[in-house]
């Protein structure tokens, strides 16, 4: 399927749908804290999705058992809530969640900082996000999606971190995920050349070590081989005539 260009009424659904996923993202930062399980954090997260008539975009999708994917430490994405996993001080609790109001998914994703975690642990998180902002700044007409990515792995490898490469970010609309992918590295390839009305999450995975990741048994939760953490920050954007405009954000909220 080609990549879709959203109509005004589209992207006004998808500006709600990002605004109802940022309140949710800003109320579990409130609330996540050690000694929850991750399962606690589910079912606070997909309460207050279904709180603003939302679906939670992730519950049974490709068989994903749940609303929130909660990734902590050397878990990349794709955490599986667990009852006996308990969130500890020292802990990086990456959140990732999706919502559909009247049919248009949001995608976003937010690395929380638990008290006792160590500086250097901290600026992964710090750098992570920032990758995002300097990667969105190439998220302008007439450049390519690889420009995006390029700019993600400059700033990331600049501190000597990794960028994931099994993983990618993608378009988003009427479906979580569409074409193009968006990968948060630059390759051989160009990609599409970017227009107004294209709707992407872009959503940097850093890690501290290596880029190499493996696919724990249950099929979902991703690790980093090294066992060093990694970082996760996403948001769905839509690409206009001039700077992109962040969906998945609500006024007063900067997260
Ligand atoms: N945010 C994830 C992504 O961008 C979606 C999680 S996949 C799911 O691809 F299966 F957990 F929903
Ligand atoms: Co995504």
């Amino acid at each position: 399927m080609a990549v879709s260009i959203k109509s005004k009424a589209e992207i006004e659904l998808m500006r709600e749908a990002g605004r109802i996923l940022a309140l949710t993202h800003a109320e579990l930062a409130k609330q996540v804290k050690p000694g929850m399980s991750t399962l606690e954090v589910d079912r606070i997260g997909e309460e207050i999705i279904r709180s603003y008539g939302c679906i939670p975009s992730f519950l049974n999708y490709n068989g994903y058992p749940a609303s929130i994917c909660v990734s902590i430490n050397e878990e990349v994405v794709h955490g599986i809530p667990n009852k006996d996993r308990i969130i500890q001080e020292d802990d990086i609790v990456s959140l990732d969640a999706g919502v559909i109001y009247k049919g248009y998914h949001s995608d976003a994703a937010r690395t929380l900082i638990m008290p006792a975690v160590k500086d250097e642990v901290k600026k992964l998180v710090e750098v992570t996000k920032q990758s995002f902002f300097e990667g969105i700044k190439q998220a302008v007409p007439g450049n390519h999606i690889a420009d995006i990515g390029r700019a993600v792995q400059n700033y990331a490898e600049s501190f000597g971190y990794s960028v994931v490469r099994d993983l990618v970010g993608h378009g988003v609309g009427a479906n979580l995920h569409e074409e193009p992918e968006v990968p948060n590295f630059a390759g051989l390839r160009r990609g599409m050349k970017l227009r107004p009305g294209m709707t992407i999450a872009v959503e940097p995975m850093i890690n501290m070590g290596v880029y190499d990741v493996y696919w724990e048994d249950d099929d979902w939760t991703v690790v980093t081989a090294d066992g060093l953490p990694s970082a996760h920050y996403e948001n769905t954007i839509l690409i206009t005539e001039g700077e992109p405009e962040i969906l998945s954000q609500a006024p007063g909220i900067t997260l």
